[in-house]
């Protein structure tokens, strides 16, 4: 099920560079099955077309208070009744003075202090003094204390060749933002440290040891987390994905990079959830040049030593996170799960089958906790790891809650 299925959103446009962008928005908001109506302002209109706009959301584009279509001719009302949020996008600096002192001299405005319960989510685009002046910080605050949320702006290039705070966050990050407004924000204010995917060993410059892991469940997890309203950080090995919008990303290679990593970060967390595939030795005798075929055909001998084991050490530390740890297993899950759970101290150990979670786009999670095994209905990872952050949020003690 697409993420914003049978959610009915109204966009409104102001004015500003950033209009062009909405219609990749649009389309993305589509795809994940919502149902937009576009309101602009008339300033907005001189950066896009309604007719654009109309084509790309497959319904009417409404600019004017006066509009006979929607009966009563009550689209101020009526647009917002039963819609799940207004998101106005790009927002102007003017746009935002009007919001903040209950202005409705236009349709948008007035749709806006019309909107009762309907949530109010603000994108802010504009140059960056625009942005800094401080009407304009003044009224964003007073935006934030009548219960809008104010998503951006991000810094960076901006249109007007300038360089600084006030750039509208991509179309795929506003997504992104939609998408986390949906979920239950159950780990607000909580840090979080989140290993994934493969290690890679080196046995020389050029040549390494690594394993099949995606990162695919870790990353899913790393989102569902933020989206739950925790601050993460993704310590991760290599992997051919990009970090989940608004998720601190750390690369490692090695197990022993990612167990220094690791401690770093540890003593600040409230949760920890080991899904990388760490390998268990690295070669000992690594070369430090490329190793070359030796005249005799001789194959070289590789010796290995132990890596630390960094779930079970950072579940050993006093006043340390609470810990989460994985195990995808070949054959006989259970008891080597719950095995691995003692073995390693932790409270909470989830575990499937590798020959279907590896590389695969849906999971089946077994969670195994001093209760005994839950298992979670087969579900594409995001939604998985969705359900699974409910479950650790359920099961985290009150001193770290
Ligand atoms: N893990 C870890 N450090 C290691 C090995 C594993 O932090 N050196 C973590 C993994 O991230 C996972 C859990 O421990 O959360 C179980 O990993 P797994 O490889 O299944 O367990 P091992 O202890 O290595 O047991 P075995 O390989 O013998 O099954």
């Amino acid at each position: 099920m697409p993420d914003l299925d049978h959610k009915r959103y109204v966009i409104g446009l102001t004015g500003g560079i950033a209009c062009y962008k909405i219609a990749e928005l649009v389309r993305r908001m589509l795809e994940q099955g919502a149902v937009i109506d576009v309101v602009m302002t008339e300033a907005a209109t001189h950066f896009i077309t309604p007719t654009t706009m109309q084509a790309l959301s497959g319904r009417p584009v409404y600019l004017d208070t006066w509009d006979a279509r929607i009966p009563n001719s009550m689209a101020h009302i009526n647009l917002t009744r039963g819609a799940d949020a207004i998101l106005i996008a790009p927002a102007s600096t003017d746009f935002i003075a009007k919001l903040a002192h209950g202005l409705a001299d236009d349709l948008l405005s007035t749709l806006c202090v019309a909107k009762g319960s309907c949530p109010l989510l603000v994108v802010p685009a504009m140059n960056r003094e625009m942005w800094q002046h401080p009407a304009t910080q003044r009224n964003i605050a007073q935006l934030k204390a009548d219960g809008a949320s104010v998503l951006g702006p991000a810094s960076g290039d901006q249109a007007c060749g300038e360089i600084g705070d006030g750039r509208m966050l991509e179309p795929q990050e506003i997504l992104a933002e939609l998408i986390a407004f949906e979920q239950p924000k159950v780990l607000a204010g909580k840090r979080v440290v989140v290993t994934a995917g493969p290690t890679c060993e080196p046995i020389d410059p050029v040549r390494a040891i690594t394993n099949r892991s995606s990162g695919k469940t870790g990353y899913a997890i790393a989102q569902a987390l933020r989206e739950a309203g925790a601050d993460v950080t993704l310590i991760s090995g290599p992997t051919a994905l990009a970090a989940p919008y608004g998720v601190a990303r750390i690369d490692v290679e090695s197990a022993r990079d990612m167990h220094g990593a690791v401690m770093q970060q540890a003593f600040t967390a409230d949760i920890f959830i080991s899904v990388a595939a760490v390998a268990d030795w690295h070669v000992s005798n690594a070369s430090e040049n490329k190793l070359k075929k030796s005249a005799d055909g001789q194959a070289p001998t590789l010796q290995f030593a132990l890596n630390p084991d960094i779930l079970a050490e950072v579940a050993a530390l006093q006043n340390g996170p609470w810990c989460v740890g994985f195990a995808a297993e070949t054959e006989n899950l259970n008891e080597h799960a719950e095995a691995k759970r003692r073995r390693k101290g932790i409270p909470l150990l989830v575990g499937n089958l590798a020959q279907q979670a590896m590389n695969a786009d849906d999971t089946t999670f077994v969670l195994f906790d001093d209760t005994g095994a839950h298992t979670l209905p087969l579900l594409p990872k995001l939604q998985a790891a969705r359900q699974l952050v409910q479950a650790i949020a359920k099961r985290l003690p009150d001193r770290k809650a």
